[in-house]
């Protein structure tokens, strides 16, 4: 482990911690809320590994007060969070929940009187079910609610926030959601999550022409899950998987937004499953952006007979089963840096499940802290390379719903005890307060000089 590590980035970079509304705040039916695609897939028998739903969760939203003392006391600059779009507008459409958007008006607040600065996401993937009843992703009439839904979230907040990303992670909502079935709202149809995936983009890039429009003083952009591609062996059938792996994880959604187009070898591979796509689509998702969203976590091998198995590659794993590779993540940013006109770049996930045993009241969770200490010196090597990094965010403050896996999966520098809701900092959360404060302090000094 590097002491030295804080020495490596400026004074205004940005460090924060990550969490999303459905997998924390619980109080899923109070105060007015409606359902979310979440809510329902929950109560499907087999979605969720546990059986468990977000009911409860860390109960964030009755604890709103003292986890924001939580997150000052980590001494980060930043909180990123997500809005329940069904918990500000229940229906997808229409009417406005008065208690839902008091709550995050008391949640910016909060951050903003503790010093923290609020990064906002839109649709971290809790759509209403209402919308999902009339097609959801789908169907277009969705992207025109998602801009309306944007566009009354930044009325509402939009003067106070850090950042607002669009959506949380589109290949995931596409592929995972409606394609292999496994998060909500569990389709299974390729021709389905292609069509998903363009609705997403194309709401992403009206929201933004719309919020611009209104005046947007918070800096746009969006949040994607980009893995470092490498082909499993150097023959040429793994090398042309590895380049349609990274097509189709990456460019789809990067060449759209940054050139204008979908990546032409994917959409031909795609054949009858290819989105439809109608005059001046292309150009309303080719917006610029204030900044760009990565969340890294592995890197993806690919062959050509889908032999690669991560248990016998050698890399250590995490509880997620997912290989820990940072080196991945500098080469991931160098090649997103060579590949487009790369905005400012916030890393705003990263981070790892381990199994965290609690000892009298405290965790020792060496593999984590070496997992983060890792990735931030990745970050820390892409930018001495030229990359234009802002800012880095560990997924996640708390543990909290891992999705499918339920509460089996602790990615937390906080364990949280779900029967009595207790908040303990753990190992990864002590050094990473220490690392923070050494950061600080060294820059207190040049000031001082
Ligand atoms: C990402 C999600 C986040 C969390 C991490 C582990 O895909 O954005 O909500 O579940 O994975």
């Amino acid at each position: 482990m590097n002491h030295d590590l804080h020495r490596r980035f400026p004074a205004d970079f940005t460090w924060g911690v990550a969490t999303s509304a459905f997998q924390i705040e619980g109080a899923a039916f109070e105060d007015g809320k409606g359902e979310s695609i979440w809510d329902r897939f929950c109560r499907q028998p087999g979605a969720i590994a546990d059986a468990s739903n977000g009911d409860i969760a860390c109960d964030h939203y009755h604890r709103l007060g003292s986890d924001l003392d939580l997150i000052a006391g980590l001494g980060v600059g930043a909180y990123r969070f997500s809005v329940s779009w069904p918990r500000v507008q229940p229906l997808g459409r229409g009417a406005w929940n008065e208690a839902g958007l008091a709550f995050y008006d008391r949640l910016v607040d909060g951050l903003l009187a503790r010093g923290l600065k609020p990064h906002l996401t839109l649709n971290h993937w809790d759509l209403p079910q209402a919308l999902q009843d009339t097609g959801g992703w789908a169907t277009r009439e969705t992207v025109n609610r998602f801009v309306d839904y944007a566009r009354g979230v930044q009325r509402r907040l939009g003067d106070r926030l850090a950042t607002l990303t669009t959506h949380n992670e589109p290949w995931v909502i596409a592929v995972l959601g409606h394609e292999q079935g496994v998060f909500a709202p569990g389709l299974k149809s390729r021709r389905t999550a292609t069509q998903v995936a363009h609705h997403l983009l194309l709401s992403h890039g009206l929201a933004l022409q719309a919020l611009r429009a209104e005046g947007a003083a918070a800096p746009l952009g969006i949040v994607l899950n980009l893995a470092h591609m490498m082909p499993a062996t150097d023959t040429a059938a793994d090398i042309q998987a590895s380049h349609m792996a990274d097509l189709g994880g990456r460019c789809w959604y990067t060449d759209p937004m940054f050139k204008g187009h979908y990546p032409e070898e994917a959409l031909a591979a795609l054949g009858a499953d290819a989105p439809q796509v109608q005059p001046g689509d292309m150009a309303d998702i080719a917006q610029p952006l204030d900044f760009l969203g990565i969340n890294y976590y592995t890197r993806v091998v690919s062959s050509a007979d889908a032999s690669f198995d991560v248990k016998k590659s050698g890399l250590p794993l995490t509880d997620m089963d997912w290989e820990i590779y940072p080196r991945g993540l500098t080469e991931l940013l160098l090649t997103m840096h060579r590949d487009v006109s790369l905005p400012p770049v916030y890393i705003t996930e990263n981070g790892g499940a381990f199994k965290d045993p609690a000892t009298d009241g405290q965790v020792h969770d060496a593999d984590r802290t070496a997992y983060l200490h890792d990735h931030i010196a990745a970050v820390a090597d892409a930018r001495d390379q030229g990359v234009p990094m802002a800012g880095y965010m560990v997924w996640s403050l708390m543990d909290n719903f891992e999705w499918s896996s339920g509460y089996a999966k602790r990615f937390g520098i906080v364990h949280v005890d779900y029967a009595t809701q207790q908040r303990t900092l753990k190992d990864s959360a002590l050094w990473y307060r220490g690392f923070l404060q050494r950061w600080r302090e060294q820059h207190a000094q040049k000031v001082g000089v």
